[in-house]
């Protein structure tokens, strides 16, 4: 028996030793531990051991039990040891490496002049208001009295979604929005700058732009108001020496209605290739809120009286920046937009 013990364990060990993975060594299990295993077939082969040989026998099937279960737990260690080490060969990284080199990004110019616009206007004690790209008929044209078949439509290129809606042309859908919001409550003291849309791609038009829209709404609000708003308005953003000059226009929504240009800050106003050599430069457009569009707002024309002015951002910036084509504003090319990061949108040169 013992012979027999000592081969059988040697013949296990020379098993284990060729064991190369989790599912070999399951194997092995089943053939030695298993209903059938080797092992168990000793063990209940004790029955037929006679008595005074049963406490032998059952020492030697121990030890090629114990010798399983060592070898067993030896070689499981060993080759989940090899599984691991295995995967982390495979994931490794290797951190002498160079990294790709993180591109440093830039403020758009198109941002700074919001900023700038904003922190102005919230310094006068205005409320900075958002409102839908995709609008209505109704808020960006019908509420701004302009009826359907109006020819001012015609000025604005639009993008129609389909009957109903559009892509904003104007900035000034919001004023409808802000009054609809607000009815009767004053005073309104509000921006809203963003996006706008119009069938437009050339090098000084894009089919994207931006505008800040302007609205005030109380009682007394006169258009010395407007021009004082105005006035402090273009001297802080281009500068203390700045004139302003008030031309009459027309817009459905506002009446009187203006044109506000403002001296050229490049020329200070001799005539340049900027201003055209008139040494003016087109800045918004401006008016008294129009009875019509306050009664549909809400707001009872013979109580309330009320400003608005619209300025393109794009132009703003195009201008503080001599940034030669619109387009360049929406490329996002980094090399365009690293120029601005020295700029101080108070210095005019
Ligand atoms: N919405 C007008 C435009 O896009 C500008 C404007 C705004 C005019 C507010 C008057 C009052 O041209």
């Amino acid at each position: 028996m013992q012979e027999k013990i000592d081969e059988l364990v040697s013949e296990l060990k020379e098993k284990f030793a060729s064991v190369t993975n989790m599912k070999e060594l399951n194997d092995l299990k089943v053939e030695y531990m298993g209903k059938k295993g080797i092992i168990t077939e000793l063990s209940s082969g004790i029955k037929d051991v006679v008595n005074e040989k049963k406490k032998e026998y059952g020492m030697h099937v121990n030890t090629l039990r114990t010798a399983f279960n060592d070898g067993f737990e030896t070689f499981k260690t060993r080759l989940e040891e090899e599984m691991v080490n295995q995967k982390l060969k495979e994931e490794t990284i290797d951190i002498s490496l160079p990294s790709d080199k993180l591109q440093r990004g830039s403020k758009h110019p198109f941002n700074r002049i919001i900023e700038e616009v904003e922190d102005l206007f919230v310094s006068m004690g205005y409320d900075v208001v958002d409102g839908p790209e995709l609008e209505d008929d109704e808020h960006c044209f019908r509420l701004l009295n302009y009826t359907v078949g109006h020819p001012a439509r015609d000025a604005q290129d639009t993008f129609y979604i389909d009957e109903e809606y559009l892509l904003r042309t104007q900035t000034s859908a919001s004023q409808s929005r802000v009054m609809q919001a607000n009815t009767e409550k004053t005073p309104i003291r509000v921006i809203c700058p963003g996006k706008t849309y119009r069938r437009d791609d050339d090098a000084t038009h894009s089919h994207q732009f931006g505008q800040v829209e302007g609205l005030v709404i109380d009682k007394n609000i006169s258009l010395a108001d407007l021009k004082g708003t105005l006035e402090i308005f273009a001297r802080r953003l281009l500068g203390e020496d700045t004139k302003v000059r008030f031309r009459p226009s027309y817009f459905p929504f506002t009446s009187p209605s203006c044109e506000v240009d403002v001296s050229c800050f490049k020329c200070g106003g001799k005539g340049c290739n900027l201003c055209k050599g008139t040494g003016w430069i087109e800045l918004l457009g401006a008016g008294m809120v129009h009875p019509n569009v306050l009664r549909m707002g809400g707001y009872d024309p013979d109580v309330f009286t009320g400003f608005a002015f619209g300025t393109g951002l794009d132009r703003l910036a195009m201008f503080k920046y001599a940034i030669p084509d619109i387009r360049y504003m929406y490329t996002n090319d980094i090399r365009f937009l690293k120029q601005f990061d020295a700029c101080d949108l108070s210095d005019k040169s």
